[in-house]
């Protein structure tokens, strides 16, 4: 039994914006796989890719901003905390298709200081042409974004990290990207294991696997606890599964977990340092203190805990954020020093 692609939807009836770049790498990370006693390990490199540092949301965003040209927008706004990758990939994507971007950024991540508010993504955004409106909370978030309405303009409004059913086809597309890769190296049978935030890249893993049968999902949440988003999956797939026609699979096949996401989002956890500096060591590969940071310390414990054998091919998905490693600079120098 391999992958089931003719049960896939076609995806032709919903306009893309051009981001995609063809498949991102999927290699292997032996000396990770030998000090985690995962030897069939593999990463999927989304942190690679041309457009503004490369990133998860590109995908969400190539459907987000297609059906936004298709409707002949000319300003897109949308949401984050002041560290957000999501508004950095918007903002470079903006940049390349000629749109207005108007970022709204709150800050309710406990950190300050020059690294966390003037350093990693903000720059970037910038750079790529946004503008950026600081907001201290969600209150003079949502005043901000009615003023922008009211200036005018065809706008889209896309949602925090871009997660909502028509988001989820990014990473239903990116699936069946993995799949084919895993064909061709003549594995036909695996597991991935990816992060959890808003939630659209482990919804469209979950509803991708499903279809395609044989891989299995482990979700590491780092950002809401469990009992937030193991619904919040189950209604992104959903959504997708009413945008595309088709019925909502069953969810058997995935397993979820918050167990490294510490003090919340935006807070580094303990192991979350160790597993970058071991991803680092190891694989010349850099990580996140948010996202993949967490992600990448919740597969340390579940490794060591044995919940992978020998005989598995394990994917670890790698979304990206290096910029947002930058905004944690003091922290992130004294971990490396230790
Ligand atoms: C680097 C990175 N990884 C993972 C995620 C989580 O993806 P999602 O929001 O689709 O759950 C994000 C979201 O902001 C991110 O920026």
């Amino acid at each position: 039994m391999t992958f089931d692609f003719a049960s896939l939807p076609t995806l032709d009836g919903f306009p893309r914006a051009g981001l995609d770049h063809g498949p991102t790498p999927l290699v292997p990370a032996r000396r990770l796989g030998e000090a985690l006693g995962v030897p069939r390990l593999l990463m999927k490199r989304d942190d690679v890719h041309p457009l503004g540092v490369g990133g998860n949301k590109l995908r969400k965003l190539d459907f987000h901003l297609g059906a936004a040209l298709a409707d002949g927008v000319d300003t897109v706004i949308t949401f984050g905390a002041l560290q957000t990758n999501h508004g950095r990939q918007t903002a470079a994507a903006c940049a390349r298709l000629g749109l207005r971007c108007e970022l709204i950024l709150t800050a309710d991540v406990p950190r300050s200081g020059d690294a966390y508010e003037r350093s990693g993504n903000l720059p970037l955004d910038l750079l790529f042409g946004a503008s950026v409106h600081l907001c201290a909370d969600g209150e003079e978030a949502d005043v901000t974004y009615r003023q922008l309405c009211a200036e005018g303009g065809k706008i889209a409004t896309i949602p925090v990290g871009g997660s909502n059913p028509l988001g989820v086809l990014g990473y239903l597309s990116a699936t069946r990207e993995l799949a084919v890769q895993l064909a061709d190296l003549g594995v036909e049978r695996a597991r991935i294991i990816a992060p959890h935030a808003s939630g659209a890249t482990s919804a469209g893993l979950a509803l991708g696997s499903a279809l395609l049968g044989s891989l299995d999902l482990d979700v590491a949440c780092v950002s809401h606890p469990l009992d937030e988003a193991r619904p919040n999956v189950a209604q992104l797939v959903a959504g997708a599964a009413e945008l595309l026609g088709i019925d909502a699979p069953g969810l058997g096949h995935v397993w979820m977990n918050d167990t490294t996401i510490g003090a919340g989002y935006g807070i580094p956890a303990p192991g979350t340092w160790d597993a970058v500096r071991l991803f680092g060591r190891t694989e010349g590969v850099v990580l996140d203190p948010v996202y993949t940071g967490k992600a990448a310390a919740a597969f340390v414990e579940w490794a060591a805990a044995g919940r992978y054998s020998p005989e598995e091919t394990v994917v670890f998905l790698h979304t990206g954020g290096l910029p947002g490693l930058f905004g944690y600079a003091p922290e992130f120098m004294a971990e490396v020093q230790k």
